[in-house]
């Protein structure tokens, strides 16, 4: 398996182009279940995730044609399953239950296993599904949906404003035989961005951008081109490596606009970010201090950026606490965080860092999870000397070319195979 070899210690300098959001690219490659047009997505990033949301679809009797950043997603769908093999590499997979289900009327999604971040149910999505007239069974780690003929609307109050529940139900809704209103609708921006693709296939959506989502269903969906908005985990992860070790780099294309809670922290904390017509622009000034922060839903913190903000506060002067909401089990960098030095005691739901106001020490670490991984990375930018990274195929989930970007900011960093 390969890993990833960092010497700490050098600053980055230079800057870097921040690609396509992957939360967005999944739910709209999804979308082309919608249709038997063309839908045509832009700004697409090579990622393990694409690559597995792309198997479904084939899976499924699409065709894709990928050329770069563009994939055209046609054809007609011959196969209503999602099988394991697939879906167990990315939880993301149920995406496809809800457009499938409201176009063919049935659909086969294996259930998505436990998670390295916490149990991560699927109930939220089925339930709203069976709001809107869905049968739905259970059997052999299968979700079985079926509705003889269209779903219809339905007013779905969603107890917690999950994002792929969300996703879920608003692809379906488009489809559906009357009205639906989506309440306490997760309001990540990646939902904007697939709501604007899918008003752009002639669906009927309002309330977008806000926690209440009004759907008008129709008869069919047609195709569309659209591009897909910058990855704002990708800008704001890297907003965090300037931070941790030093710097100003330029991210090209990156966004201030759906960043606002982490631009603040970082400003608090000590690293200036700025919009330019070029991108966004950061850079470290002088010391860096311990800031509290708490993950929410959209706009709140990002869980996602939760472990790489971590890293940051482990180099601090001061204490920091950080308080997970979203996921039950989501700090299993801290172990790994702390065998370089780093202090962090974790009580229930929060963690106290106490900065060690410094380098950390490098060591061979491993994480669980994408931006687990990703953390550990950050430190190893900022300690002295090697820190080895294993288990890289999670950052491949998520981060597209990450060690040609760092090492194109004068880090020394590189990818060890076998
Ligand atoms: C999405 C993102 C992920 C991000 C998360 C929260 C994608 C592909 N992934 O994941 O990167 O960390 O949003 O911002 O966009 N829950 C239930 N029942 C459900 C659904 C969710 O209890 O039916 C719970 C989950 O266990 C979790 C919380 O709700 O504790 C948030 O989950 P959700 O917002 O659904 O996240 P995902 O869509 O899985």
């Amino acid at each position: 398996m390969d890993r990833i070899l960092i010497r700490g210690g050098r600053p980055l300098t230079g800057r870097l182009a921040i690609g396509g959001a992957k939360n967005a690219a999944l739910p709209l490659m999804a979308a082309g279940l919608l249709t038997e047009e063309r839908l045509v997505l832009e700004n697409i990033p090579e990622l393990a995730d694409i690559d597995t949301m792309a198997s479904l679809l084939l899976e499924a009797g699409l065709t894709l044609e990928r050329q770069g950043r563009r994939c055209a997603i046609g054809g007609r769908i011959t196969r209503t399953e999602a099988p394991y093999d697939i879906v167990r590499r990315m939880r993301a997979s149920v995406l496809v239950l809800g457009p499938l289900l409201a176009r063919c009327g049935e659909a086969r999604v294996s259930l998505p296993g436990g998670c390295a971040i916490g149990t991560r149910p699927v109930d939220l999505h089925l339930k709203g599904l069976a709001q809107m007239g869905a049968d739905i069974r259970l059997e052999g780690g299968y979700i079985d949906a079926r509705v003889a003929g269209r779903l219809h609307g339905a007013e779905i109050v969603l107890p917690f404003p999950s994002v792929g529940a969300t996703e879920n139900l608003l692809m379906a809704a488009t489809l559906a035989e009357g009205e639906t209103i989506i309440a306490n609708a997760a309001r990540e921006p990646e939902i904007g961005d697939l709501a604007a693709c899918l008003n752009a296939m002639g669906a009927e959506i309002s309330g977008i951008g806000s926690d209440r989502l009004t759907i008008t269903g129709v008869a069919r969906l047609h195709g569309a081109t659209h591009a897909i908005l910058p990855d704002r985990i990708e800008t704001g992860t890297y907003l965090c490596a300037v931070g941790v070790s030093g710097g100003e780099i330029l991210l090209e294309g990156g966004q201030a606009t759906h960043l606002a809670a982490l631009i603040r922290a970082l400003g608090e904390a000590g690293v200036m970010v700025e919009e330019t017509a070029a991108g966004l622009f950061a850079r470290r000034m002088g010391k860096l201090v311990g800031v509290d922060v708490m993950t929410e839903p959209y706009p709140g913190f990002p869980t996602d950026m939760q472990a790489q903000f971590m890293a940051l506060m482990a180099v601090a002067e001061g204490a920091a606490m950080i308080t997970e909401t979203i996921f039950e089990n989501r700090f299993m960098h801290v172990p790994e965080l702390n065998r370089m030095g780093a202090r962090i005691n974790v009580h229930g739901a929060s963690a106290i860092v106490r900065g060690v106001g410094g380098a950390l020490s490098g060591a061979p670490v491993m994480a669980t999870d994408l931006r687990a991984s990703v953390s550990l990375v950050l430190a190893g930018l900022a300690a002295r000397g090697e820190t080895i990274v294993n288990r890289v195929y999670h950052l491949d989930r998520g981060y597209e070319a990450l060690v040609e970007k760092l090492t194109g900011c004068g880090a020394a960093i590189e990818r060890l195979k076998g």
